[in-house]
């Protein structure tokens, strides 16, 4: 299978370095507006560079994988969905839910399988969480946690242009909330804080978040963040229910220190990236890409489901700055 990339830069170097890895795929295209970073992913990948998206298209690709920066990400899946080749897009489907919104409904009755980039729905222990609550082994939930710690914060310039915090990292919590419990979000009440980096604030973010979610069987889920991590990156959910509870990401690379005697939990090297603790996770997402470019299941992450993240993240943003709850029907009709 041919697979093109539309964008090398973090995230798409990284896919092009796991593609070309799999045995379902046995040609790479790929594109940068940045020819430097387009070369050096041939050059490692043995990938053909195109000099526009449009020539990706144009190369006869079975599948292609947008990495762009955000704001490209509608016009580049618009222009695949028209081609008629299925697409692998990141998360966020767009810059504001506005134009995320404008590409579901010129999408919706295209048949050309979207996919958007939720990587923990790939997570071995993510997985196993939905399975458990499918199963009903935990009895009715009542809370859960979900928490994602990034060890230091990202730059100014990234800070400035992304979105905030909730719609930029939390939106992760968002959409692993409401694929773990299958239920949907009905209204945040979020705060923050800006102890850290100076830019956060003068950015008008905040640099470390709690959200109080509730879900339309009235569970509570708990959302904590923050850019300030010195120990690891730490991505965790508990799961309480009225029978059992359970944990992800309770691992011995989980990035805390116990301090009971005699205990010597967690024992290994803290996570001290998300490359490294979804690197099995963005390899299963790819690997699903290529079953959907086959034919063989539908999207595992529509564009519908990954709008409804984000609304929840707009929900949030919005509490946070009017420190009160907010629907997520209010941000809805906003929109
Ligand atoms: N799912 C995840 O865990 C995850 C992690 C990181 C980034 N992301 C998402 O991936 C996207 C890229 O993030 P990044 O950190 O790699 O950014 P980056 O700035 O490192 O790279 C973006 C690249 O896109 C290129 N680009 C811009 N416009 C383009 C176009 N029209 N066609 C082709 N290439 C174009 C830029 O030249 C740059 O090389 C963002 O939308 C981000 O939200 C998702």
């Amino acid at each position: 299978m041919r697979i093109g990339i539309m964008g090398l830069g973090r995230i798409g170097a990284f896919h092009a370095e796991t593609l070309s890895g799999l045995p379902a795929v046995t040609s790479l295209v790929v594109t940068d507006p940045f020819t430097d970073a387009a070369k050096s992913a041939a050059e490692r990948f043995g990938a053909e560079v195109a000099d526009s998206p449009e020539a990706v298209l144009a190369a006869g690709v079975d599948g292609v994988v947008v990495a762009a920066a955000t704001d490209a990400h509608p016009g580049l899946v618009l222009a695949a969905v028209e081609a008629g080749v299925p697409v692998f897009c990141e998360k966020p489907v767009a810059r504001t839910m506005r134009e995320g919104v404008a590409v579901l409904e010129a999408v919706r009755d295209a048949g050309v399988e979207i996919q958007i980039g939720y990587n923990r729905r790939f997570d071995a222990g993510f997985v196993a969480a939905r399975a458990a609550v499918a199963s009903g082994e935990l009895g009715a939930l009542h809370t859960v946690r979900s928490t994602t710690l990034d060890p230091a914060p990202p730059p100014p310039a990234y800070v400035a242009a992304s979105g905030g915090i909730f719609r930029d990292c939390s939106v992760h919590d968002f959409d692993i909330i409401r694929w773990v419990t299958g239920r949907e979000v009905v209204e945040v009440y979020a705060t923050g804080g800006n102890r850290g980096a100076d830019y956060i604030a003068a950015a008008g973010d905040a640099d470390t978040t709690a959200a109080v979610l509730t879900l339309d069987d009235g569970t509570l889920a708990v959302v904590s963040n923050s850019r300030h991590n010195a120990r690891g990156h730490d991505v965790r959910m508990e799961l309480h229910g009225f029978r059992d509870s359970i944990a992800v990401g309770l691992e011995d690379r989980l990035p805390l220190r116990s301090v009971e005697p005699g205990t010597s939990f967690p024992a290994g090297t803290p996570h001290d990236f998300f490359m490294d603790r979804f690197a099995a996770a963005y390899r299963a997402e790819l690997t699903a890409f290529t079953e959907v470019v086959a034919g063989r299941r539908p999207s595992p992450c529509t564009v519908a489901d990954a709008l409804e993240a984000g609304w929840i993240a707009e929900a949030c943003t919005l509490s946070l700055h009017s420190h009160r709850p907010v629907t997520v029907e209010e941000v809805r009709r906003q929109s």
